[in-house]
């Protein structure tokens, strides 16, 4: 058995690489997921490679009609990689060539596998991006649907959780439709950045070859194509970028989840969660946990640990190409995977969960969250702000020593704390009188939340 090199790049070795060592730096176990796009993406440079005349049309046209039968082949499992062919980019390109022989050996002409990878990345994240915009598209819709059955679900909001001012349920719910779509916009800003063709940088200082670069780029449906070759292949700010939206949409699916799993406790018991989304304890009869809520909360570790490996990978690296970017692959498949497989869970077990407004208003009736409507009606009767917080920091002191809700007191009892405290002050201070009374755009009067919530489904609707 002879030691001849059969890499498509052997001709200067003398000796094939170790068994270890294919092992090692092949990546085809974690990138054969881009197949669909390393085909695309070569069947529109054969195609221009044919149109400008560098390869023969014929060339072209073979070499386009192969690949797309090596998609459809693959499609159907009917197709094997090999670790000895490194990456999918050469395991395609030896498939091709097994197919057509010397016509297939014209594919690579005026391309590296570095702009390649670029190019790949690009569509591969791009189609991801589709993706989970629509799973957050789902999500909040989800949302606005059951803020609008809780538009009177009265809530107690907090700071510090502890109670403070009253809310409804469709008000906490629309903070999280804000979020939301503020991750919808940071993806779509991502995908500008995203969507630019490298294409044509060759290995790091473009070609010789005159590559239409913009009849690639129209082909593969990019806005633009990158401006300098160094860049071009060395770039990977869009997977960062897009490490670092899902970070900051995990953050938001991870503080959602914790109210979830507080939520559902027996101390709180504002909602109960369906069983289908619930799980038991192998040694305790009595238990349904959260678990749903409780992995969204723990995945949201994995997520930044993306991130952060990603930003270390990067930051030493000198121009242009150097194989330690082949680890961004891992990472950002397994960011974009995992929030992937959190979204529609999260958003069924919101769909389904059981909401339990008897509690929510109970808890917003004690812990004095109207202690702050109570001032202002002082402030409205005449008294400075800075004296009505006072009066009523002395009136709630007594009602904690007394053990009851402001609004128990008599009015005789009311009036020893300050004279202007008429009968109109228990309907001042009734929960829904705090609620109703804050209508400035952005609050949580019924009229305001409307008003966000159909804000909101115009520019789901868009
Ligand atoms: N598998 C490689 C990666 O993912 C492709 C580019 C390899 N280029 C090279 N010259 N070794 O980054």
């Amino acid at each position: 058995m002879t030691n001849e090199p059969t890499k498509l790049w052997g001709g200067r070795f003398s000796r094939n690489t170790d068994a270890m060592m294919d092992d090692f730096h092949s990546s085809i176990r974690f990138d054969s997921r881009m197949y669909r796009q390393d085909i695309l993406g070569s069947i529109a440079h054969a195609g221009m490679l044919g149109k400008t005349g560098i390869i023969p049309a014929e060339d072209a046209i073979l070499i386009g009609k192969t690949l797309r039968e090596i998609l459809s082949d693959i499609e159907e499992g009917k197709v094997a990689f090999t670790v000895s062919a490194e990456d999918i980019h050469m395991n395609v390109e030896t498939i091709l060539i097994d197919r057509i022989g010397d016509v297939g050996k014209r594919l690579h002409t005026g391309r590296s596998r570095n702009d390649q990878v670029a190019l790949d990345i690009r569509l591969y994240l791009r189609d991801e991006i589709t993706r989970l915009d629509r799973l957050l598209h789902e999500l909040i819709r989800v949302l606005l649907e059951t803020a609008e059955a809780n538009l009177n679900t009265i809530m107690p909001g907090y700071t510090h959780l502890q109670r403070a001012q009253p809310i409804t349920l469709a008000h906490h719910l629309m903070a999280y439709v804000q979020m939301f779509g503020r991750d919808r916009e940071r993806l779509a800003d991502c995908r500008k950045r995203l969507n630019v063709m490298p294409l044509g940088s060759g290995a790091l200082a473009g070609t010789t070859y005159p590559l239409d670069r913009m009849m690639v780029a129209q082909e593969l449906d990019f806005d633009a194509i990158t401006e300098n070759s160094l860049d071009g292949v060395s770039d990977r700010d869009f997977v960062l970028e897009l490490a670092a939206d899902l970070s900051i949409e995990m953050v938001h699916l991870s503080r959602f989840s914790e109210e979830i799993i507080l939520w559902s406790s027996a101390e709180f018991a504002f909602i109960e969660l369906d069983d289908a989304y619930s799980t038991g304890s192998s040694i305790m009869p009595q238990k349904k946990n959260p678990d749903a809520a409780e992995l969204v909360r723990g995945k949201s570790g994995r997520v930044f640990g993306d991130l952060m490996g990603l930003l270390t990978v990067m930051k030493g690296l000198p121009l242009a190409y150097n194989k330690d970017m082949q680890e961004d692959k891992e990472a950002i498949f397994d960011a974009v995977d995992t929030v992937c497989g959190c979204l529609p869970i999260f958003s069924r077990m919101v769909a389904t969960m059981r909401v339990k407004p008897k509690t929510m208003r109970k808890a917003a009736a004690g812990g004095f969250t109207n202690a702050t409507d109570i001032a202002d009606y002082l402030v409205k009767k005449g008294m400075p702000f800075r004296e009505s917080h006072e009066v009523i920091g002395h009136m709630v002191a007594h009602c904690i020593g007394a053990g009851c809700a402001i609004e128990e007191l008599s009015l005789d009892e009311l009036k020893t704390f300050s004279p202007l405290i008429e009968e109109d002050v228990y309907g001042a201070i009734s929960l829904e009188t705090c609620v109703e009374g804050r209508l400035l755009p952005g609050g949580p009067a019924r009229g305001a939340v409307e008003a966000a919530i159909r804000s909101a489904q115009a520019k789901l609707a868009q």
